[in-house]
């Protein structure tokens, strides 16, 4: 246990949240900051990194909007410089799969010289629960560009206690973990297991990445449109297709299954009466 407050960035996140509940469960310092906390850290104002870093010992690094996007290595290595100026002892980034720019941020943090662990994740099993699926999923139709390839869904239960793992002990330093679920799903599959947990249809209509793209634009505006969709067109081809062992690495044990996953949020997906 570190007498250093532990900092986590996108406290409010998915994992964020996760990693704070279970460290703090611990009984570990904690300090969380995004940008509307008491400490604010804003990617985009570096002025701010410097007192969110004060004083911290280890950091688990979130980039918003995604570790995908242009600008990420640049923001990375300038936090990466602010964190060895801040005496940050260990950094566990969470990066990835298959995303170029995210492997350009993960390999500025193996060369800052700072102890680390890197993150490298599978598409989030709780995008359909909590993040930008759940709407999709409560009208019964889940519109990707992923035709039919398929993707180990990583539970985020499993990914923040890994992160929490590589927070605290120092057998996890200078590891890449590839943190990935037990089994390939193909969206249809993954939106099959889902119907039948919620108790009503939901269905996977595969389009192109023209047509996510001009709805996404629609919903969101181009700039995160465009982001999404090179995410999507890099990411959907293949290449992710298969499992990785970091969970049973770092804990010794299986990651949780994607079936499991949809019993334990089913209630996620329950309609408002
Ligand atoms: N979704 C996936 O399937 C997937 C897969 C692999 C890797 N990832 C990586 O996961 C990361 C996101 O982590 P997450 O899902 O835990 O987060 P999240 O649920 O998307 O939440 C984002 C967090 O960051 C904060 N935030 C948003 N914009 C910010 C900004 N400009 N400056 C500072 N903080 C900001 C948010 O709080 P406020 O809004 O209050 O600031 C929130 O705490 C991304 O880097 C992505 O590359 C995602």
């Amino acid at each position: 246990m570190t007498a250093k407050p532990i900092l986590v960035i996108g406290s409010t996140g998915k994992t964020g949240g996760r990693v704070i509940a279970r460290l703090t469960e611990l009984g570990h310092a904690v300090r969380g900051v995004s940008r509307n906390t008491e400490i604010p850290f804003v990617w985009e104002k570096r002025e701010t990194w410097p007192e969110a870093l004060r004083g911290a010992g280890a950091v688990y690094v979130t980039y918003s909007p995604d570790l995908a996007a242009p600008g990420a290595p640049a923001d990375i290595e300038a936090f990466v410089a602010a964190a060895a100026e801040a005496g940050v002892e260990r950094l566990v980034l969470l990066s990835g799969r298959g995303e170029h720019n995210a492997i350009r941020c993960e390999e500025i943090v193996r060369d800052s010289g700072l102890p680390y662990t890197l993150l490298r994740a599978s598409w989030f099993a709780q995008n359909f629960s909590e993040g930008a699926m759940l709407g999709q999923v409560l009208e019964g139709v889940v519109a990707m560009p992923a035709g039919e390839v398929a993707e180990p869904f990583i539970d985020l239960e499993d990914l923040a206690d890994v992160a929490v793992a590589a927070l605290t002990d120092d057998r996890h330093e200078g590891r890449l973990y590839e943190l990935t679920g037990p089994r390939l799903l193909t969206f249809h599959e993954a939106a099959a297991r889902i119907a039948e947990a919620a108790g009503r249809p939901v269905a996977y209509v595969p389009v192109t990445l023209d047509e996510f793209h001009a709805e996404l634009s629609r919903q969101a505006g181009p700039e995160y449109a465009e982001l999404l969709t090179e995410l999507c067109r890099e990411v959907f081809d293949g290449r992710n297709a298969s499992l990785g062992d970091g969970v049973r690495e770092a804990l010794g044990r299986e990651p949780r299954d994607f079936a499991s996953f949809c019993r334990d949020v089913s209630a996620a997906w329950t309609l408002p009466s």
